[in-house]
Formats: structure tokens, C-alpha cells, sequence
């Protein structure tokens, strides 16, 4: 596995591979990497096949981190990430510092940011309002430096890959994206590098997210008439509320597609929501199919 550290060196590299034909598929993360990422860079080899090139970046980007956001906490461990890539078959792993990707940031030398107006509004959007700036910015960048044929993101993240394939589509890249579905833990917790943040009793009552999904998916099925939304957000908020540590951020009950909130629940409508556990904020989303 070769590790580039500069933006003209993946760049450069990038380019080759154009010029030469080579597939490249491209898992961008922020490291501390746990099975999700992995069944991620597994779907980028699947999908550039053996003569591909995989690339996988390791980023903790501070522009999408709000200043009272847990940046400079975040969990981290390189070595571990490595080998956890390289085991995975990793062939580039793309490592840039703050300097790389955002030269002279601190000092006005950096001003440029790319902004989707729509999808990026409501849910993250909401209650982060720089948060998909953040993300937007550095998945272009990042595209721009790998020049990836396809870019595999995970659906934890339901929002973030909506507003990416937006982005990508609007700003023509020439690239697929390709949402790879959830890893949970056997007892349905949703893969996240944040779950590091849970004390053991934190750990136990976050399987409320995954409850909550449960919960509606049921209510959904057994209903042979449309739900509204509000009366079923009450219940889940009901249900967040019997475990002490959490305290609900939002849910929302949405279009896949277009992201709108719905009035209605009906099969096929998706469900998001944020709950903080302690001081931990968790992410999750289901379709009520
Ligand atoms: O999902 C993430 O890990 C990040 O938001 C991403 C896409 C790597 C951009 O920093």
C-alpha cells in the first residue's frame, strides 16, 4: 500500500491513472476506520474490479466541524487505520495535513468553498448550519486530487451522500457515487467512530437510535393507512425519552430523493434523527419499507 501525503503527489499519481486507462474507486474517510469504512472500500474494489486502483484519504476536515464541535477530540489512530487498509487491499492512502488541503487558511490565504443551497437546509443542516460547507468543500477537493471513476460513501450518513450526489451532479464531476448500506453491531447500533465516545452505560441505552427505526418501521407496516408525521415523531420522542442519557436532537420523516418532510408516513418514506447520548451526538436513518 503507498501512502501520498501531498496534494500535487495524489494529483500527479491521479493523473497517470487517467492517462493509462486504470479504474480508480475512492472511499474518503476521517480515520479511526471500523467496519463500515471497510465494507466500503470492499464495495470500491467490487465495483474498479482487481486491475483497479483502490484509494482510500484519512482527513479529519476542520471545516465542517463547528467550533464547538469535537474536532480536536475526534479519535484518531493512524497506525491502527493503516493496517486496517492495508488488510483491507488498499493500494493508495491518501494522508494530507490542514497545510495540503487548506494552504494559508488561518491567515486569509485560503477563501474559496462550495456551497449546496438545497438538501444541505434541513436535519444536519439544521442543527449544524456550516457542517455540509464543510463537507461539500473537501469532497470536491478530494475529487479533484483522485480524479476517482466511482466514490463509495456510507448511508449512516443519509443526508451527507444526498448533498454529494447533488454537488457532483451539479458541478459535473465526472464520477459515480455509490451509497453503500449501513454496518451495525449485533445489537443494530449503526457503525460510527463517535460510538468510541460511549461509556459502557452510554453504550447500552444508544441502542435507542436503532429501537426508534425499529419502532416506526412497525407502526409503518401494521398501518394500512398513511401516519402523520407528527403524531409518530411524538412517539419516537416518547421512546428516546425512557433512556436517561439520550436527549433527542431531531427526527424527521422525509422524501429519499428530494429530502422534503413529509406530512405523511407511508411506505417508502425514510426516517433520520440525531440523538445525543451523554455528550455523544448519534446519527441514524432507516427506509419504512
Ligand atoms: O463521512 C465522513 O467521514 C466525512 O464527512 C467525509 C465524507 C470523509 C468528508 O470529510
Amino acid at each position: 500500500m503507498r501512502i501520498v501525503t501531498t496534494a500535487a503527489a495524489m494529483q500527479r499519481l491521479a493523473l497517470r491513472w487517467r492517462r493509462a486507462g486504470t479504474r480508480v474507486g475512492f472511499v474518503p474517510t476521517m480515520g479511526y476506520l471500523h467496519g463500515g469504512h471497510l465494507s466500503l472500500v470492499h464495495r470500491a474494489r467490487r465495483l474498479v474490479g482487481k486491475r483497479g486502483i483502490v484509494v482510500a484519504s484519512i482527513y479529519v476536515n476542520p471545516t465542517q466541524f463547528a467550533p464547538t464541535e469535537d474536532l480536536s477530540a475526534y479519535p484518531r489512530d493512524l497506525e491502527r487505520d493503516k493496517a486496517l487498509c492495508r488488510k483491507a487491499g488498499v493500494d493508495v492512502l491518501f494522508l494530507p495535513s490542514d497545510a495540503e488541503m487548506y494552504p494559508g487558511r488561518d491567515t486569509g490565504g485560503y477563501s474559496t468553498y462550495v456551497v449546496e443551497e438545497r438538501l444541505s437546509q434541513g436535519m444536519e443542516g439544521g442543527s449544524r448550519p456550516t457542517h455540509f460547507r464543510g463537507v461539500t468543500t473537501v469532497v470536491a477537493k478530494l475529487f479533484n486530487l483522485v480524479l476517482p471513476d466511482v466514490a463509495v460513501f456510507g448511508a449512516k450518513d443519509w443526508q451527507q451522500a444526498a448533498v454529494i450526489r447533488r454537488m457532483t451532479r451539479d458541478l459535473n464531476f465526472p464520477l459515480r457515487v455509490v451509497v453503500a448500506p449501513t454496518r451495525r453491531e449485533k445489537d443494530g447500533l449503526a457503525m460510527s467512530s463517535r460510538n468510541k465516545y460511549l461509556s459502557a452505560e452510554e453504550r447500552a441505552q444508544a441502542t435507542i437510535l436503532f429501537r426508534a427505526l425499529k419502532l416506526a418501521k412497525e407502526v409503518v407496516a401494521a398501518s394500512r393507512t398513511p401516519n402523520y408525521a407528527d403524531v409518530l415523531k411524538k412517539e419516537l420522542a416518547a421512546l428516546i425519552a425512557t433512556q436517561p442519557a439520550a436527549r433527542l436532537d431531531y427526527v424527521e420523516f422525509f422524501d429519499p430523493e428530494t429530502l422534503q418532510p413529509a406530512i405523511a408516513v407511508t411506505r417508502g418514506t425514510h426516517l433520520a434523527l440525531a440523538v445525543f447520548i451523554g455528550r455523544t451526538r448519534l446519527i441514524d436513518n432507516a427506509e419504512l419499507k
